[in-house]
């Protein structure tokens, strides 16, 4: 296996999450067409959701043959890869904000090598803001390096969350919601988890935390928020994944997560789970 290149990786996602903003916003402007349903009647899939994948993971082939991919439309690709790269893409997240209209929804592209992820960007494809990492190399927006939020304490807290798509999980992070929302600033649910994670890497929200996420959703914007220097965890010393993603400054981390883990936030039932064919 060759050495790979983590600001060469970033380039082609980069170019691959441009072509697939360009192709999801036309799609857009065209009209939506039929919305289908995925894990549950309100999980949408839209036939632009699998044509911007289908681009971006082109793009990404065509440069680079030998290497795996992980869609959420398309599943993984079977077989060891070849280079130790495997792609991790949404391409659009936050379906339900994309056929609604709201302008957060991103298409985002991680490069992972010997399953760490090296590289990412998400593109809020309404807007073009477009945030980037890579592994060592700080978190960017627009020339501009992202720090996170300053905040000291938790109940000083702006917190972002999002919700499954099966009803049992969505009442179960409701009582979730009864035991955090006293206990901080407020919360905010803007529908694209990628997002989420930007957002709180650039300070526009303090933290984020979700149960439930698939890879293509935190894996990109997961970088971007460690690389700013918040941390990223899962719960119990898990790593982030389906049972919890965390992302707070390190100043409120260890209370943020020991709220959650009051709250057995990482415990409920899950009717997501990542999807791989
Ligand atoms: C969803 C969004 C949403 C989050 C859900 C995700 P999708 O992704 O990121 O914010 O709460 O858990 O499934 O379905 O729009 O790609």
């Amino acid at each position: 296996m060759g050495e790979v290149d983590p600001d060469a990786l970033l380039r082609l996602a980069i170019t691959a999450a441009r072509s697939g903003a360009e192709l999801a916003v036309r799609r857009r402007a065209e009209g939506i067409g039929e919305v289908a349903t995925k894990s549950t009647d309100t999980d949408p899939v839209t036939a632009a959701d699998r044509a911007v994948e289908a681009l971006i993971v082109r793009e990404i082939l065509d440069r680079r043959p030998d290497d795996r991919v992980l869609g959420e439309e398309s599943g993984a690709s079977r077989g060891p890869t070849a280079t130790g790269v495997r792609w991790i893409i949404d391409p659009i997240d936050g379906t339900v904000n994309y056929v609604y209209g709201l302008p957060f929804y991103a298409v985002s592209v991680a490069a992972e090598v010997d399953g760490r992820v090296v590289a990412g960007v998400v593109r809020n494809a309404a807007t073009g803001d477009e945030w980037t990492a890579v592994r060592g190399g700080g978190a960017w927006r627009s020339g501009r390096r992202l720090a996170g939020s300053a905040v000291a304490s938790l109940d000083r807290c702006l917190v972002a969350t999002g919700f499954g798509y099966a009803a049992a999980d969505r009442a179960f992070q409701a009582g979730v919601m009864t035991g955090l929302l006293p206990r901080v600033r407020d919360i905010r649910r803007f529908g694209a988890a990628s997002l989420d994670l930007c957002h709180a890497a650039e300070g526009l929200v303090d933290a984020y935390f979700e149960r439930g996420l698939n890879p293509w959703d935190h894996a990109a914007g997961g970088l971007v928020a460690a690389e700013a220097g918040l941390v990223v965890s899962g719960l119990r010393g898990e790593p982030p994944g389906l049972a919890m993603v965390v992302a707070a400054p390190p100043a409120v981390h260890p209370d943020l997560h020991a709220l959650l883990v009051d709250l057995g936030a990482d415990r409920g039932p899950s009717g997501d789970s990542e999807r791989a064919s």
